[in-house]
């Protein structure tokens, strides 16, 4: 508890987060589908980035994750730990012991310094006072701003700002990180020193990473690639690397690859070898598309002396 890595280690299949159906229905004035049927499956120590467009549903559904909220319908498992059964405090402990919360306005308390914003966390936990600051210390030491423990938050920048809030989210050693478009106030190369941190975190404590970002290049250094629209989530993850080999060994358009990754053809062994019947069957793809990969696949068997097609 008190070691700051605190490794999971054994970063195996386990998973930590389990959701099916889930459904949020806000009922102000009109009634809001801001969540719709999603299901997922996060495993340990994966890193999970999160796009789309903006009222897609991207913060409620990481504040169901977070337990921060809970779904009109559907079933969320944390660690093993069905949280539809559990109370108001029972969601409280889980939120303490198992998230860590990164927000894109840092939300740091302006009246107390780094590290005892840092602290804060650890208030509620059966921590001695002395063992609470150090820590904090090893926290921010560790987000690179231990010479900065007694500033205020108007005395720090953006960026310095955002690496207090991580190091607060890891005060009780979570194993679920989630961060709610934590490089959205910050310019892109601070914003790429924390998507950076966030990837070290990831990597040396095994803590499972959920990203919710605009920032594609960042999105693209994930494990899975989410894609959120009108409250549903797709998986991408396939449908981006496809793009990318096709991209580089065919020049097929995006488009095309999609339809191709939908159709579940996700490398380029596979493409090379279908022909203009399977093709045909590809949801979704019209004639000339079909003559362009038919094309481009010729060009590339007969340009290419390099990967053989097996
Ligand atoms: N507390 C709320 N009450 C009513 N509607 C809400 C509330 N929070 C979000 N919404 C609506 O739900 C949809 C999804 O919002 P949100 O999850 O914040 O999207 P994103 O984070 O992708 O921008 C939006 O249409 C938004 O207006
Ligand atoms: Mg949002």
């Amino acid at each position: 508890m008190n070691e700051v890595v605190n490794a999971i280690g054994t970063a195996g299949p386990a998973e930590i987060i389990s959701a099916e159906g889930l459904t949020m229905v806000y009922s102000s004035k009109n009634k809001v589908r801001a969540l719709n049927d999603v299901s997922l499956i996060v495993k340990k120590g994966e890193f999970v980035s999160v796009r789309g467009p903006s009222g897609s549903g991207k913060s409620t559904f990481l504040n169901i994750l977070g337990c921060l909220d809970v779904p009109t319908k559907g079933t969320l498992s944390i660690d093993g730990v069905d949280t539809s059964k559990l109370n108001d405090n029972e969601l409280a402990r889980i939120r303490r012991e198992k998230i860590g919360f990164i927000f894109q306005s840092f939300n740091l308390l302006p009246i107390l310094n780094a590290v005892e914003n840092v602290e804060l966390p650890m208030e509620n936990m059966d921590i001695k006072r002395e063992q609470r600051r150090e820590r904090a210390m090893k926290l921010l030491h560790m987000v690179g701003l231990k010479d900065r423990w007694d500033h205020r938050p108007k005395e720090l920048s953006g960026g310095e700002n955002q690496r207090v809030a991580i190091a607060r989210a890891l005060a009780n050693s979570p194993s679920i990180l989630l961060a709610d478009e934590p490089t959205g106030n910050l310019d892109s190369k601070t914003g790429k020193g924390i998507m950076n941190l966030l990837k070290d975190l990831n990597k040396n404590l095994g803590t499972t990473v959920i990203v919710v970002t605009h920032d594609i290049s960042v999105a693209k250094r994930a494990d899975r690639q989410l894609f959120m629209e009108d409250g549903r989530v797709q998986d991408r993850t396939h449908e981006v690397s496809v793009s990318e080999g096709l991209n580089k060994a065919l020049n097929l358009s995006k488009d095309i690859c999609k339809k191709l990754s939908r159709a579940g053809y996700h490398d380029v062994g596979a493409i090379l070898k279908l022909d203009e019947g399977q093709l045909k069957m590809v949801k979704g793809l019209r004639k000339k598309e079909i003559d362009n990969i038919l094309s481009k696949v010729k060009r590339y068997n007969m340009g290419s002396e390099g990967p053989a097609v097996t």
